[in-house]
Parts: C-alpha cells; sequence; structure tokens
C-alpha cells in the first residue's frame, strides 16, 4: 500500500469538487441518426480493500493486467455480484463523519473491457464516452490515457474520446470507488451498492452534431395555443411534421395544438436537424404556473396522486433494465397513481421518457441528501452550509437539469431530500431558476421554504395538513418568509408510510386534498420494498433486509416500506392507494337508487371510460349489464340510475357493484381494466329463525347442548356433530405487531405496540371463574389477564343449542385502569391442518383492517389458507377479511366448520401458526406450518395508521376498552 504524506493535497476521491475532465452537461435524448455503441455487457473485474492498495496496469493494453480477476456484469454493482457485501443504513452514515475524508477501507472496484469499434465506425467529428450512473467515484482512462474523474453517482459524466479510439482493441479502464467525498453527499435512505449501475455508451459526434437543446413547449389554455421554441446551442432547424412546422432554432412557433397532461400524455414528434445530426424530439405541450397560491398546469389545479420511487430491483439492485422502469410505469398507471417523485436521486433518463409517453407528472429530485449530520448540533459540518461543497452541489443541480429539462413529464424540480438548510441549497435554487424559471422549485427539509416555490411536508398528521390548506398553519418568525410560504401551494413530498401492513388513514388524506385547493396532493412512501433475496441453510428463499449482510450499523426492515412486495407483486396497501385516489368516484344512495358518478380528474372527460352494473346475492351473479354515464368534463357528476331490482327468490346478501373500466386498449393497460368501482347493498341476508334449543346437561365428564360436547370441567367446545375441535374459541386479543403499530422509536405520540407489549397482552391468562348450566344455556365465565398487571378483561360465553347449530355470544367487560388500546377483540380456535381451504362470503379478495379497507369488495371467495397470507418480508399481522357474513373452512373429506356472523359482520384469518409465532419471526423462512390451522374471528381491530414513520391511526380508529358483545353461529356443515 502506499502512503500518502499528511500535508499532500487529497486524493480526488477526496476532493470537494465534483471531478476532472468531463464535458459540460447537456440534453439527454434517446436517439439520433448518429452512430453509437453500447458498452454495457461482461467485463473484467478485481475487487481491492482500498483504494490506493492496487496497482493501474490494467489501464493499458497488456491483458497479463487482468490474469486472475474476475468477470462483472455491467451495468451493475458489484455486492449483488459476489464481490462483498451490500449494507442498508437509513440516516446515518456508515463511516466516520468527517467531511471530506473516507475510511482507508474503501472498496475500490477496476473494471476493464476491450471493444473494437463496429465496421464502418464514422471517423469525422467527435467521439463521446457517456456514463449515465456510477457510484460513487470514477477514474477513467482509454487506452492508457487518463480521461479524467467523477462524483455525483446518479447523474451523467461524458468524455471526448475520438483522439484516443483506433479501430480494435479499445482498453477501457474505470476505477471506481466506494466512498469519496460525494458520499457525505448521498445520504439516501437506500442500500449502499457501489458500482457502474449504469450504461456506458459510445457516442459518435458528427461535425456539426447538435450539442445542448432545450424545448420550450407552452401551452396557452386562454387560446388553446401551443408555444414552441427550441434553443439550440448548434443552430438549425425543428420539424413537426404533424403540425406543419419548419422553423429555425431560436424561433417561435404559436399554434393550436392539443396539450400534453398526465392524463392525456399526447406527444408530438419532431426532429431537430442540424448540419451533422438528426435528433428525434419528442414534444408536450404544456405550462406550469403557480397562480394565487395553487400549482396549475395549463390553467387547472392538479392533484397529485403520486408515489416516491427508489430504483430498486430485488437481484439488480439500481441497475433497472428498460423492462422493468416500463413495468414500474404500467404498474403505476394501473394502479391510478398519476405522479412520481424521483426520491431521491434522477432516475435512469430512460424512465422520463416513459413518463412523457404514457403520462405521469414528476418531480425530478436531484442526487442529494446530507441527512446523517441531522445527529450532530444544529447540523454541524452540513454539506449544504460549507462552501467548499459549493461547486459540487452545483454540478448536481446542472447535470439533472441539463439531463432532463426537455422532459414535459418533468413539472418540478427538487434540490434533493434532507439536507437540512445551507446556502449551498440556495445556489442551487439560484442557478436553477435563471436557468429554467418555467419550472417550480421543491425543497421540503427547510421549515421557512426560503429555496421552495412549494411548501412541502413530510408524514404531517391529517389534523396538520387540514390547518395548512386553511392557510392556516403556525407562522414563522420571519414574517416575509411566512408570507412566501403561506402564499404557497401544499405537498406532502412523502406521507403513508408503506411499511409492512399498511398505511391507514389514506382515505382521510384525499378527503383533504379534495377540500383544500392548497392540498395538491401528496407522494405514498414509497413504491416497493427493497428486499434482497436470501437462502436460509435448508434452502428456503426469503428476502433479507439491514441486518442481514453483517453490516455494523444499519436500521433494519425500515429498507422495506413500499407498495409493491421486492418482486413488484402489488401489497394490499398498493390495493388501498389505487381504490381511495380514483379518478371517478362512484357510489349509490340506498334510498333512491340513484349512483352518483363524479369525474375526479383534471383534464380528461370520461370518454375513455365505459360504465356496468352487476347484481349478485350471497355473491352469485343474477344480472348484470351496461350503466349508461354522461361524458362528464373534469370535476363535473351526475345522477344515474340503476336498472329496477332483478327479481330472484335466491336467500343472501344483495349486492350491487357498479364498475368503470378503460372502453378500449390504452398504452398502459386493454380494454376493460378496471379503474373505479363502487358497491351498495340492496338487502342483507335474513336471520335464520330462533329455535328454542335444548338444555345442556351433563353426560359423564362431558356437557351435551344439542348436537354438541363441551368438556365438563373447563367448558371448552370438544366437539361439534362430526366435527371434532382441537383448540376451542377463546378470547384472544393479541396480533403480531405490524411495523405501523410499533412505531418509530423517534416518535413522542404513543406507540401502541410497544404498550400493548409491556402491558403483556401477548401473556394473556384465562382464569376459568365459572360453567354454568342455564335452562336454555351453558354459560362460561373466565377473566383474561396479563401476569403482573391489575387490569384483566371479563369474559363470559353463552352457548345455545339452534337446531345443529350453536350460538355463541361473548361479552367482555374491561375491569381495572385499562391504559392502553387493545389489539383487537375476537375468538381464537384451532381446527387439525386439513382444513386447508376457505370460503367465505365477506369483504376480499385481500386483507383489510379499520381504516384499511376502502378497497374491499363484498362477494365470495375461496382460497387455500396459505394463500391467505399476505407475505410482509417482516413478518407481522396480515391477512384478515373484513365484513365477513359467513365462512367454510374445510378439510378434503368429513364436515366443515361454518360460522355465521350474527348482528355483526366479523374480520376472519386463518393461518398455519400462531399470532406468537409470527410475532417472533424476522423473516418469512421463520414461518413454518405447525399441525394446526389457527382461525381468529374477530369483532374488533386496532387501526393501523402510520406510524413507522407518520402518525399513527386517527382516534376513531383506536380500539379502546369498552364492553364489547358479539355472537356468531357455529356449525358443522
Ligand atoms: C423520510 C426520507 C425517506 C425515507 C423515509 C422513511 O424521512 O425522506 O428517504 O427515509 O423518511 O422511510
Amino acid at each position: 500500500m502506499q502512503t500518502r504524506p499528511e500535508d499532500a493535497q487529497l486524493p480526488y476521491y477526496e476532493d470537494f469538487s465534483p471531478g476532472t475532465g468531463s464535458l459540460p452537461p447537456r440534453a439527454w435524448y434517446p436517439s439520433s441518426d448518429a452512430a453509437r455503441l453500447s458498452l454495457n455487457g461482461t467485463w473484467d473485474f478485481r475487487l481491492s480493500p482500498t483504494a490506493e492498495g492496487a496497482d493501474t496496469a490494467f489501464s493499458g493494453d497488456d491483458p497479463a493486467a487482468t490474469a486472475g480477476w474476475d468477470q462483472l456484469a455491467v451495468p451493475g454493482h458489484w455486492v449483488l455480484q459476489g464481490h462483498g457485501e451490500p449494507a442498508y443504513t437509513n440516516v446515518r452514515y456508515p463511516f466516520p463523519v468527517d467531511p471530506p475524508h473516507v475510511p482507508t477501507e474503501n472498496p475500490t472496484g477496476d473494471h476493464r473491457r476491450v471493444f473494437d469499434l463496429p465496421e464502418g465506425w464514422p471517423t469525422d467529428g467527435e467521439t463521446v464516452l457517456r456514463f449515465d450512473g456510477v457510484e460513487s467515484c470514477a477514474r477513467v482512462w482509454l487506452n492508457g490515457q487518463e480521461l479524467g474523474t467523477f462524483q455525483g453517482s446518479r447523474l451523467p459524466h461524458e468524455f471526448a474520446v475520438g483522439h484516443l479510439l483506433r479501430p480494435a482493441g479499445n482498453v477501457l479502464a474505470v476505477r471506481v470507488h466506494q466512498w469519496s467525498a460525494g458520499s457525505y453527499l448521498e445520504d439516501q435512505d437506500m442500500w449502499w451498492l457501489p458500482g457502474i449501475f449504469r450504461d456506458v455508451t459510445l457516442l459518435h459526434r458528427p461535425v456539426g452534431s447538435a450539442a445542448d437543446f432545450f424545448t420550450h413547449a407552452g401551452y396557452d389554455h386562454t387560446t388553446g395555443e401551443g408555444v414552441l421554441r427550441v434553443d439550440s446551442e448548434v443552430p438549425g432547424r425543428v420539424l413537426v411534421p404533424e403540425l406543419g412546422l419548419d422553423l429555425a432554432t431560436g424561433e417561435e412557433a404559436r399554434l393550436p395544438v392539443e396539450p400534453w397532461t398526465a392524463e392525456t400524455p399526447r406527444l408530438y414528434a419532431g426532429e431537430l436537424v442540424t448540419a451533422g445530426e438528426r435528433v428525434a424530439l419528442r414534444i408536450g405541450f404544456r405550462t406550469v404556473r403557480i397562480e394565487d397560491g395553487v400549482l396549475k398546469v395549463n390553467g387547472r389545479r392538479i392533484l397529485f396522486r403520486g408515489v416516491n420511487r427508489h430504483e430498486f430491483h430485488p437481484e439488480r439492485g439500481r441497475a433497472l433494465t428498460s423492462e422493468t422502469m416500463r413495468e414500474d410505469v404500467l404498474l403505476m398507471k394501473r394502479n391510478n397513481v398519476n405522479a412520481v417523485r424521483t426520491s431521491h436521486y434522477p432516475p435512469h433518463p430512460a424512465f422520463l421518457q416513459l413518463c412523457d409517453e404514457l403520462g405521469l407528472w414528476v418531480i425530478d429530485e436531484c442526487d442529494l441528501e446530507t441527512h446523517g449530520f441531522v445527529d450532530f448540533e444544529d447540523w454541524r459540518g452540513n454539506p449544504v452550509a460549507d462552501e467548499r461543497f459549493t461547486p459540487a452541489l452545483l454540478d448536481r443541480a446542472e447535470r439533472m437539469v441539463e439531463r432532463d429539462k426537455n422532459h414535459p413529464s418533468v413539472v418540478i424540480w427538487s434540490l434533493g431530500n434532507e439536507c437540512g438548510a445551507g446556502d449551498g441549497l440556495t445556489a442551487m435554487a439560484d442557478w436553477i431558476r435563471a436557468r429554467d424559471p418555467e419550472r417550480p422549485i421543491h425543497y421540503e427539509n427547510d421549515r421557512t421554504s426560503r429555496d421552495s416555490d412549494i411548501y412541502s411536508r413530510m408524514y404531517a398528521s391529517h389534523a396538520e395538513v387540514e390547518l395548512i390548506g386553511q392557510r392556516a398553519e403556525e407562522a414563522l418568525d420571519d414574517p416575509e418568509l411566512d408570507a412566501h410560504r403561506r402564499a404557497s401551494p401544499f405537498l406532502l413530498c412523502e406521507y403513508a408510510h408503506a411499511m409492512g401492513n399498511g398505511p391507514g388513514g389514506l382515505t382521510e388524506y384525499q378527503r383533504l386534498f379534495r377540500e383544500y385547493e392548497r392540498c395538491q396532493g401528496g407522494f405514498v412512501w414509497e413504491w416497493i420494498d427493497h428486499g434482497l433475496p436470501k437462502v436460509t441453510a435448508d434452502g428456503v428463499p426469503y428476502f433479507g433486509y439491514g441486518g442481514d449482510f453483517g453490516e455494523e450499523l444499519h436500521d433494519g426492515n425500515f429498507v422495506c416500506d413500499g407498495l409493491l412486495f421486492p418482486d413488484r407483486t402489488p401489497s394490499p396497501g398498493m390495493t388501498e392507494f389505487r381504490k381511495v385516489i380514483e379518478p371517478v368516484l362512484l357510489t349509490a344512495d340506498p334510498e333512491t337508487g340513484l349512483v352518483t358518478v363524479t369525474n375526479d380528474q383534471d383534464f380528461a372527460d370520461l370518454s375513455a371510460l365505459a360504465f356496468e352494473w352487476a347484481y349478485e346475492v350471497d355473491g352469485e351473479s343474477v344480472a348484470g349489464g351496461p350503466l349508461t354515464v354522461p361524458p362528464l368534463g373534469p370535476g363535473e357528476s351526475a345522477r344515474v340510475p340503476l336498472p329496477g331490482r332483478p327479481g330472484t327468490d335466491r336467500p343472501g346478501t344483495a349486492v350491487w357493484t357498479f364498475r368503470a373500466v378503460l372502453a378500449d386498449d390504452t398504452a398502459w393497460a386493454p380494454r376493460g381494466h378496471l379503474v373505479a368501482w363502487g358497491q351498495l347493498v340492496a338487502a342483507e341476508a335474513a336471520a335464520p329463525p330462533a329455535v328454542a334449543g335444548p338444555a345442556p346437561r351433563r353426560a359423564g365428564d362431558v356437557i351435551e347442548l344439542g348436537a354438541a360436547v363441551f368438556d365438563g370441567t373447563t367448558g371448552a367446545l370438544l366437539r361439534l356433530g362430526d366435527l371434532a375441535l382441537p383448540h376451542a374459541p377463546r378470547l384472544d386479543v393479541w396480533r403480531a405487531p405490524t411495523d405501523n403499530d410499533l412505531g418509530a422509536a423517534w416518535q413522542t405520540e404513543d406507540r401502541h405496540g410497544e404498550l400493548w407489549r409491556a402491558l403483556g397482552l401477548h401473556r394473556m391468562r384465562h382464569r376459568l371463574a365459572g360453567v354454568e348450566l342455564g335452562e336454555r344455556a351453558l354459560t362460561v365465565r373466565t377473566r383474561v389477564a396479563p401476569a403482573a398487571a391489575e387490569v384483566g378483561l371479563a369474559t363470559s360465553y353463552t352457548w345455545q343449542a339452534e337446531g345443529d347449530a350453536l350460538v355463541l355470544r361473548v361479552s367482555v367487560l374491561p375491569d381495572g385502569p385499562w391504559r392502553t388500546t387493545l389489539p383487537k377483540v375476537g375468538l381464537r380456535l384451532g381446527l387439525p391442518a386439513e382444513f386447508g381451504s376457505v370460503t367465505w362470503f365477506g369483504g376480499g379478495p385481500g386483507e383489510a383492517y379499520p381504516d384499511t379497507r376502502r378497497a374491499s369488495v363484498l362477494g365470495r371467495y375461496r382460497s387455500s389458507v396459505d394463500a391467505l397470507q399476505t407475505p410482509y418480508v417482516r413478518p407481522q399481522e396480515n391477512g384478515a377479511r373484513a365484513d365477513v357474513r359467513w365462512v367454510e373452512l374445510r378439510a378434503d373429506s368429513g364436515p366443515a366448520l361454518r360460522v355465521d356472523a350474527v348482528d355483526e359482520p366479523f374480520y376472519l384469518t386463518a393461518r398455519r401458526w400462531t399470532s406468537e409465532h409470527l410475532d417472533a419471526a424476522e423473516h418469512t423462512s421463520d414461518l413454518v406450518p405447525s399441525d394446526t390451522v389457527w382461525v381468529n374471528l374477530d369483532h374488533a381491530q386496532h387501526g393501523i395508521g402510520s406510524q413507522s414513520c407518520g402518525p399513527g391511526p386517527l382516534p376513531e380508529y383506536h380500539l379502546r376498552p369498552r364492553a364489547f358483545h358479539f355472537a356468531l353461529r357455529l356449525s358443522a356443515a
């Protein structure tokens, strides 16, 4: 290892400056007629433990220099290809904070690729070598000549290389350091994943080729005209054949056009023609403005139904393929999402192209976060307040804006995430405003909003959002800043933390966004769980999270907080969000039989949608047909009559369902795709007539009641007709705390999951107080309480026979000074493992809890017990089906257990392990089926909320101890 004298100049990877040798940033475009060559593929690779431990001989021609090296896929991260390990931290830097210094242990990946130029590669002009993303610092050589160095991981860097190229045997060598001064600016909450993770491309630049250009395509909503001007460093002509346009660069054209919006992503194909190149343009006409404190596009207020998207793939990390990018956009569109914040760095440029094409509003965020300084007094040392870092900050702002400025989807620039405040941010904002005055600037982490055109917050409670909506938020000390902030539109750049089971409370946020003009929506945190695949010693696959890779510091499963599971399967949170943000609202009035249809879009009418109705009894289809809805404009409503109720003598719960589906195939989903729906219960099933049942009687060790047999001592139900119950029903209040139940350590509000455990609700004891044989009923009285506590639940079970069925009435009366809520209140029973098949009439197909139940559709469902489980990356309470009217649990042979709701529907959960086992599991692979199917029939559940980072459940969803009375009918079917 080389040594460095104390006073020597700092090496480039500890340099505050962003690098040397690269070309000025310029606009990105997907294609032109100039030649290009992808250098993606298999490269030679060697990992060294320190930055300067290895020689640089690999930069030259000698093939022996790579003897013994491995091979690596580029784009890719070496830590996901068997060299070292990934590491996860949220806020904390995983190295001593001593900017610009980085640890001596600085994993360094040497990459080398030998390539030939394709036949006929032009020799005129220039050739540029482009890196679209390298984490975190690179030094580059071509054919033994050093080109330069750079930092700024998720931003492009180009070098002029024409003079160095040879027809064959070019040697491209790249040394990548995991840590650099730039790492201090890249403290985003995600895996640390070094490597060349985006494309490497060689681009021919013919003589007279286009350099940088800026397409200004505004839309004047008062006249319906587009205003087009393309400013180009190299003059040329702008052709838009569809509009009959042929104008010089720099010249302005005004003419009638169809505007671009996320709902109607109308793009016009054009070309920029310079002397040496034809560049494809995709022009979307739209104008973004803040007027009267409201953010408007094309003259109309817009509402963001957004998500925060990190680039993530479980095998590939941030090295996404174009298929994955497309899949993300399609999934967003299909789930009614209309906006993305590119948290917390500019995405691969092709992603923005997809947003232009398929229609998503984008907040493009700079590659910047210095959150780790928050732990030091007054953010001491914060790079955004340290002028030595300012050139690097400006470089990042410039590289983002220059690269992405021609995307109509990008409507807001964001300076970065969680950097506190500092003049460096102001310098970035000033530069961006001067370069692109046509887009507002967003920044959240400075309460004064001094650099931001938008008042942005994360995880604000409903109550606070409401105040802000009224422009009645608490004042800032500085009246000028206060006036600026109060006059700004409001966004929740993050809300509804989608970690584990949840988020709850979405409906109530959406209500506020609809009610207050200033509240222009939000961005759920976040799009996808960043779980990495692992396998147990026994070969069972599971997803790992922080701490599973030998990290010294880590933040556990806080990295798994998305609406999608790591494999991109939508979680119940996604389904719920999709429902809550529907672009069309469908509600029916039971009195009038009228369906109110509201077009909740900002621009489009309803002509893309077809409407239909269905009528079902007990989940079986009776009739259906089209529903005629006028082509309502945005914001308009109409009342539409349902057809007369179809006649049927089928008994059961009668339900109307109405749906809005795509009338035709679109670029993002096929015809018939469900966009919005509503339901109306027309009639509940009639309760069976009460029959006076027999009296309970003792027979030896047991008590008989109708077809049922109970233990004579404990009063536990042993058998119902031919059905034996190995674990009789009894009160259960425990659920395996969700991430949202547990809450985040920094929260000051009650963290219910912690309080439940502290009180011992996971170890309740049942004391038998009496077994009473009455005239018509068997009553079992108990007191259920944890050790060492003075609180308890006086619980009685009253059993009556009705024919072959049993009706069980449960009453739960809290005693003592209860200070906590309850996780839930219900019954738990156990059946033999063979009872693996479940049919129910109730909410489904997926799980639902009190504040996450909007997406639950009333119907008849069938599932295996296994398929009822929601595979949260960190196991926790999951899988409850809400509003259940009846359920049958069945084995392959023999009688089924049927449970019918009496008076009120219940929540149903069935799993092959207990809640205690679920609670103890850390990964899905810890969940091992037992010989019992555990069934929970819950009368009530505590809400879910979003306290893993934000507010807990709203008070109306708190399950407070009170008298509970509920009843169920059990039969052997
Ligand atoms: C925010 C942050 C995100 C993420 C989230 C919690 O504070 O901006 O990057 O850490 O909290 O998951």
